[in-house]
């Protein structure tokens, strides 16, 4: 569908507008698949009335407002606490099975978006009260400074889009986690004291620390193929032998990497590092 588009519309205006977005726009759009920024930038197109790549791009230099919106579209942060909670019971065993070892344990997010990801780990971790949360420290990051604000803050509300509680359902209760104040939920500080936020790049930041356990969940479907052994690189010399990987649910892990990872509990995609 996106290559018809490309076709129907020109090839070259679209790589003249990706080109004009690298350098004006402060983002690599070399990092994410064409598939990708085609179906982002032609939503923006049919919002603006714009019937061409050219047409679009010469309306982002001259509104201000229109960069402000494509950069927003781009910046690919939908999240939310306990996505895909099928895939938190299989975290929930290997939180059981960590602590059960009487020792400390180190997770890391990333990308965390706005810290909706690791503060659910937190969560989880002091409602299950065979995993002993004591022993559990979480590191959040990401490349988007912005959105480590709204994370460090730890205040998400309900919109037409979202809903909080329903997010929160996995939850035994809500209550001893969050502070509802109609649609705002904070999350307490018994959370947020389990859980620090800083910025990295999983691409071309180096590996950090000596993880037990790494969730690196949807970011990966949006990268180009090139860019992904880097991020998995980065997993790798941050996580120890034997230590857990949690991917997306839609997400594998690259054909180079297999001899590394094995798959742990698959259904849930989580894997073991060899
Ligand atoms: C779709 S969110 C995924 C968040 C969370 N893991 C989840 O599954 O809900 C993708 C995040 O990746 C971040 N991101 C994009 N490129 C990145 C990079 N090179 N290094 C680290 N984070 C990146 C974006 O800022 C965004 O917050």
């Amino acid at each position: 569908m996106a290559t018809m588009t490309r076709r129907s519309g020109s090839q070259q205006g679209f790589e003249q507008l990706l080109e004009y977005i690298g350098e004006h726009l402060d983002f690599e759009s070399g990092f994410y698949n064409d598939a990708y920024m085609d179906r982002r930038i032609t939503a923006r197109m049919r919002r603006t009335d714009t019937d061409s790549y050219r047409a679009y791009r010469r309306l982002l230099e001259r509104d201000d407002g229109e960069r402000e919106e494509l950069l927003d579209s781009l910046s690919i942060n939908v999240t939310g606490f306990f996505r895909n909670p099928d895939a938190w019971d299989g975290l929930r065993s290997v939180l059981r099975d960590l602590t059960g070892q009487n020792r400390q344990v180190d997770v890391w997010s990333a990308p965390s978006a706005d810290g909706r990801e690791p503060y659910s780990v937190a969560m989880l971790a002091l409602d299950d009260p065979e995993i002993d949360a004591d022993r559990i420290d979480i590191l959040g990051t990401d490349i988007n400074h912005e959105i480590l604000r709204t994370a460090r803050a730890g205040v998400y509300e309900t919109s037409k889009t979202t809903d909080i509680a329903d997010e929160l359902e996995p939850l035994s209760e809500i209550e001893p986690y969050v502070d509802r104040d109609g649609n705002a939920f904070a999350v307490r500080d018994g959370v947020k004291d389990m859980v620090s936020f800083e910025q990295h790049d999983l691409i071309r930041g180096d590996p950090k620390g000596t993880f037990d356990l790494i969730l690196c969940r949807n970011l990966l479907i949006y990268i180009d193929s090139a860019y992904k052994v880097p991020i998995f690189e980065t997993i790798e010399g941050s996580l120890r032998d034997g230590g857990h990987l949690m991917i997306g649910m839609t997400e594998t892990i690259p054909t180079e990497m297999r001899d590394t990872f094995e798959a742990a509990d698959k259904q849930h995609r989580i894997y073991r590092k060899r």
